[in-house]
C-alpha cells in the first residue's frame, strides 16, 4: 500500500462520508441514515443508504457498498490512492511525496519508462508506416477500405521485417534491458537475446482513457497463425481494464456506447462516423470494463461477432452489465461475421438502422435460452418454461419482472397467470425475497411473499444472478451474516468461543475478515469496518468485505428471531466447513453433522 495507515485514517476522520456522497446524490435524511437512488444501478425507489454512524454505504438492490474511499472508486473509476489523494485534498489533509516507499517510488519511476518507451514505439512503427518500406502495409490498410486519415487518426504502424529493429531503437534512445524486458514488445531468450515480439505486422497502438499508448496489436497482412499478437501483460497494461477505442468513444455525444470485438471493428465503425465504439480486444468483457463504461455511459449496444462465440460472449456479458445497471441492447448482424464487414456491404444507413432495432438484452438471452429446447416436444416446452421462471428471477425490480413476463409470454404464447405461479413457485424454492416486502411496505408482491426465515438472505439475490442455488455462494451468504453480527455484537464471542473460529469461514474474503473480526471481538472491541475494508486491494472484495458490515441480520430484531436466525447462521457455517473439507472420513462426516443437529446457542 501506498500512504502509511495513519495518513489514511487522518483523512477518514476528517471526512464526512454524507458530505462527500451527498456532493454526488442527493441524500434525504430518514432515521439515523440518509438514502438516495442508487448512483450504481437504475431504480425508482431509493435503496441507497449511507450511515452517518457507520461512515459506511450500502445499496439493498445492487449491494454495492463501502467506505468513503469506496464510493469515489467506484463513482469516479478511480484507484485507492487517487481516492485517499483526493479526500485528501478535500480535508486539507497534506501527503507528503516522500511518504512513497521506496519500493513505490521504484515502481512508479517504472511505469513512467512504460509510457515513455510505447510512445517512442507507435513513433516508430508508424514512421516506418509512411516511409518507403511500408508501402506494403499501406496498401494492406487501404485493401481494407481505411482512409489515411483513419490511419493517422488512431496512429497506426508498421513492424519492419527485422525481429530487432524496435530493440535498437529503443537502445539507442538509451534504455536499459531491465525496463525494455518488462515492456512486453520483446521476446527474451537466454541464447539469443532480446528479439522484438513484432515484425513484419500491422500495428494497432492501444491507448488508455487519456490517450495515452500502453500496448500494441499486431496484424499479419493477410493469412496466417497468429492473426493478431497483442503486447504481454505490463505494469501499465492490463487486457481486463482497459477497452480499445474509449479514448475516443468517450467524447462521443451518443448516450450509449457500441461494444465489439475487435481492432478494425471500432476503427471502421468510428470511420463510418460511429465514434461511440469500444472493443474488449477479443478477450471475455470483465467487470472491470462494466465499471470503466459506467463513468461515461448507462447504456450498451452489443455489436460482438455473429457466430456461436460471438454470442455467447454476449450472454456472459449481458449480465455483467445488468448487474451494474447498465442496459444492454443487441445487434443483430446477419448476414455478416462483424460490423466491419456489415458496413462495407451495406453501409452505414443500414447499420444504424440494425443500431436503432438492437434487441432488448435479457430478450436475447431468453431468444438464446430457448435454442437449447426441442420445442415441438411437451417435455422440452416445459423444461424451457422452468428454465425461463428461473431467469426471471434475476430481475430484482417487481415491475421490470412483471415487464419481463408479459413481453415473455406475449412473444411465446405462453399463459401468463400459469407463467406467474411458475415464477413464484421457484421465487420460494430459492428464497428470493423482495426487500421492500420483508422490511414490511405494503408491495404488490406481498401478497404471494415467500417463505420467511427470520433474516435477510440479502446476498441471494445477486447470488442468483451469478450461480443461483450454488451450495458455494449460499455458505458465503450465512459466514457473511454471521460475521457482520460478531463484529456488530463483539460480546457474542464469549459464547461462541468453542464453536467458531476462523477457520470456519471458506470465502476468501470472509475467511481473511474472520482473521481480525474475531481475535477482536474476543477482546470486546468492535473492529472498525472501514479499515477492514480498505484493506481489500480489489474493489470486488471491497464490495463483498462492505457486504459483511452492511448484512442486516434480522428484520425484526426480538431475542427470539435473533436467537432463531444465530443458531440457524451458525448451523450452516460449520455445516459448510465439515461438507467442503476434502479429507474428513465420511463417518466423521456424519458423526460431526449429527452433532450439529443439537448445538444450541442460547442468547440469556
Ligand atoms: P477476430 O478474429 O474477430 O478479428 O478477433 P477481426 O477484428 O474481425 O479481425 P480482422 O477483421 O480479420 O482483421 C477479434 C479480436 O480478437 C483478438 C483481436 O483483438 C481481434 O481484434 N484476437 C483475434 C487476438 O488477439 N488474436 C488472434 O489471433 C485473433
Ligand atoms: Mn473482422
Amino acid at each position: 500500500m501506498y500512504y502509511p495507515d495513519e495518513i489514511i485514517e487522518e483523512v477518514r476522520s476528517r471526512t464526512n462520508i454524507v458530505d462527500v456522497i451527498g456532493s454526488y446524490v442527493k441524500l434525504q435524511k430518514k432515521g439515523g441514515s440518509y438514502f438516495a437512488r442508487c448512483p450504481f444501478h437504475s431504480e425508482k425507489t431509493p435503496s441507497f443508504s449511507v450511515s452517518p454512524s457507520k461512515q459506511m454505504y450500502y445499496c439493498f438492490g445492487c449491494h454495492a457498498g463501502g467506505s468513503v474511499f469506496t464510493f469515489l472508486m467506484q463513482y469516479e473509476n478511480i484507484s485507492f490512492n487517487e481516492a485517499v489523494s483526493e479526500l485528501a485534498g478535500r480535508a486539507g489533509v497534506a501527503l507528503p511525496q516522500a511518504e512513497l516507499s521506496g519500493e513505490e517510488r521504484k515502481r512508479e519511476n517504472l511505469r513512467q519508462q512504460l509510457f515513455d518507451i510505447n510512445r517512442e514505439a507507435a513513433q516508430y512503427f508508424h514512421k516506418n508506416l509512411r516511409s518507403d518500406k511500408g508501402e506494403r502495409s499501406r496498401n494492406y490498410l487501404g485493401g481494407r477500405a481505411l482512409t489515411w486519415e483513419t490511419c493517422v487518426n488512431w496512429g497506426l504502424g508498421y513492424a519492419g521485417n527485422y525481429n530487432n529493429e524496435l530493440y535498437r531503437h529503443l537502445k539507442d534512445k538509451g534504455y536499459s534491458d531491465e525496463v525494455l524486458g518488462k515492456s512486453g514488445l520483446f521476446v527474451v531468450n537466454e541464447k539469443s537475446g532480446f528479439r522484438d515480439k513484432f515484425w513484419n505486422r500491422v500495428m494497432f497502438p492501444i491507448m488508455d482513457v487519456n490517450n495515452k499508448v500502453i500496448a500494441f496489436g499486431g496484424r499479419i497482412m493477410g493469412q496466417g497463425e497468429p492473426k493478431y499478437l497483442n503486447s504481454n501483460e505490463t505494469d501499465i497494461f492490463n487486457k481486463r481494464r482497459n477497452l480499445y477505442g474509449l479514448n475516443y468513444a468517450k467524447k462521443s455525444r451518443v448516450p450509449y456506447l457500441i461494444l465489439c470485438e475487435g481492432y478494425m471493428d471500432v476503427i471502421s465503425m468510428h470511420q463510418a462516423g460511429f465514434t461511440n465504439a469500444v472493443a474488449s480486444l477479443g478477450t471475455a468483457f470483465t467487470s472491470e470494463q462494466c465499471t470503466l463504461i459506467k463513468r461515461y455511459s448507462q447504456e450498451v449496444r452489443l455489436a460482438y461477432d455473429s457466430d456461436l462465440a460471438g454470442r455467447s460472449a454476449a450472454l456472459r456479458a449481458i449480465p455483467i452489465l445488468r448487474k451494474s445497471g447498465i442496459r444492454a441492447r443487441v445487434i443483430n448482424m446477419q448476414p455478416c461475421k462483424d460490423p466491419d464487414e456489415f458496413i462495407k456491404q451495406f453501409g452505414k444507413d443500414e447499420f444504424q438502422s440494425r443500431i436503432d432495432n438492437a434487441q432488448n438484452g435479457f430478450m436475447f438471452e431468453l431468444d438464446q435460452l430457448c435454442t437449447r429446447y426441442d420445442m415441438s416436444d411437451p417435455e422440452g416446452k416445459s423444461a424451457f418454461e422452468i428454465a425461463a421462471a428461473k431467469k426471471m428471477l434475476e430481475l430484482s425490480e417487481p415491475l421490470e419482472r412483471e415487464n419481463y413476463m408479459t413481453a415473455f409470454c406475449e412473444r411465446y404464447g405462453i399463459d401468463i397467470s400459469n407463467f406467474r405461479r411458475t415464477v413464484n413457485h421457484y421465487g420460494a424454492a430459492l428464497g428470493t425475497v423482495d426487500y421492500a416486502a420483508v422490511q414490511g411496505a405494503v408491495s404488490e408482491d406481498a401478497g404471494e411473499a415467500q417463505e420467511f426465515r427470520g433474516y435477510l438472505p440479502e446476498s441471494r439475490e445477486k447470488g442468483a444472478g451469478r450461480n443461483s442455488s450454488n451450495a458455494a455462494s449460499d455458505a458465503a451468504v450465512a459466514e457473511r451474516l454471521l460475521l457482520g453480527y460478531i463484529a456488530e455484537n463483539p460480546g457474542i464471542m464469549e459464547k461462541l468461543d468453542s464453536i467458531i473460529s476462523p477457520d470456519d469461514f471458506t470465502d476468501p474474503v470472509c475467511r481473511k475478515t474472520a482473521e481480525i473480526v474475531i481475535p477482536e471481538a474476543r477482546a470486546g472491541r468492535k473492529p472498525l469496518a472501514v479499515r477492514l475494508v480498505n484493506s481489500f486491494e480489489d474493489l470486488e472484495e471491497q464490495k463483498e468485505a462492505a457486504e459483511i458490515f452492511n448484512s442486516t441480520f434480522v428484520a425484526d430484531p426480538t431475542q427470539k428471531n435473533i436467537e432463531t436466525a444465530l443458531n440457524d447462521v451458525v448451523r450452516r457455517v460449520k455445516q459448510n466447513k465439515i461438507s467442503s473439507s476434502k479429507d474428513m472420513p465420511l463417518d466423521e462426516m456424519i458423526r460431526r453433522k449429527k452433532e450439529l443437529q443439537s448445538l444450541r446457542i442460547s442468547l440469556d
